[in-house]
């Protein structure tokens, strides 16, 4: 990734961050973002002690305008756009007979919306510039799967590999790459809200997961500069990866 330029939603913490600091180390400029311009700007600086070239910049993913704004910044800083990752995510968690509106809709707006306001403003510039592109969304294992409590979520990550593939499909003419990385179990701030209200634990996802653990947010930062890197053929596709956990249907390990 050396000289190019990438923006990557959501990356003040956890696989946003792990990604921003990975595409770095390969030689990326890096805009990391965040709702806040404090947090965008820590993870840009942490990236810059490290060595590496970032800026941050602040913007609402389901906030158009901002988006705009986001794309814009990258072009200013260094000139061009290459790759966006979209990682930012949240989930709000209820009973899909009480879930209040408000709060589909905010899911729905981050997780889904926001996803296609960041692919648009990206794709108009990757076709402006006529070289090309790539975008990652990071979606979730759980758009393939249904889970108690988390309709809004659920229903905003499959919408999201379906947009990859539509827009794969559309933009293709312009070399651009679209593909989604669906992670399983990892750990961050997400699944310790997500292991509360569902009211499992730790030990309960190790048995579930074939390989037994969680995965780590290097192995996610791998995954996304493989999908990122645009010399592989792969466009349209889901990259899931959750230690086997869609793989495996039900039941014990056998003992
Ligand atoms: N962890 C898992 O096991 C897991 C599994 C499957 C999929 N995922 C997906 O992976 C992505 C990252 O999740 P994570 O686990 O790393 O969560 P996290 O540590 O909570 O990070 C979420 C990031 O998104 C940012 N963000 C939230 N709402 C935003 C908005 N409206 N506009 C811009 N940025 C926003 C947050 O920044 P600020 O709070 O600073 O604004 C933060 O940087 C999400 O899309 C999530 O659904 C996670």
């Amino acid at each position: 990734m050396d000289g190019q330029t990438a923006i990557v939603t959501g990356s003040s913490s956890g696989i946003g961050k792990a990604i921003a600091e990975r595409f770095a180390e390969e030689g990326a400029n890096v805009v990391t973002n965040s709702r806040s311009a404090e947090r965008a700007e820590a993870a840009a600086e942490e990236i810059r002690e490290a060595g590496g070239s970032a800026v941050g910049a602040a913007a609402d993913v389901s906030d158009y305008d901002a988006v705009e704004g986001l794309v814009e910044a990258a072009v200013e800083e260094f000139g061009g756009l290459d790759v966006l990752v979209n990682n930012a995510g949240h989930t709000i968690t209820g009973p899909s007979e009480e879930l209040a509106i408000e709060d589909w809709q905010s899911v729905v707006d981050v997780d889904l919306s926001g996803v296609y306001y960041c692919s648009r403003a990206a794709g108009q510039r990757f076709i402006d510039q006529g070289e090309g592109g790539a975008i990652v969304n990071v979606s979730s294992m759980m758009g393939h799967q249904g889970l108690h409590k988390r309709a809004a979520y659920c229903a905003a990550k499959a919408g999201v590999d379906n947009l990859t593939r539509t827009l794969a499909v559309e933009w293709a003419e312009h070399d651009i790459y679209v593909n989604s990385l669906a992670p399983g179990y990892i750990r961050t701030p997400i699944t310790d809200q997500t292991m509360e209200t569902a009211g499992y634990d730790t030990e309960d996802i190790q048995n579930r997961t074939p390989l037994g653990r969680f995965g780590t947010l290097e192995e996610m930062a791998e995954c996304a500069l493989f999908l990122a890197s645009r010399n592989n053929f792969v466009t349209g596709e889901v990259l899931t990866a959750d230690g086997g956990w869609t793989a495996f249907a039900w039941g014990s390990k056998g003992e």
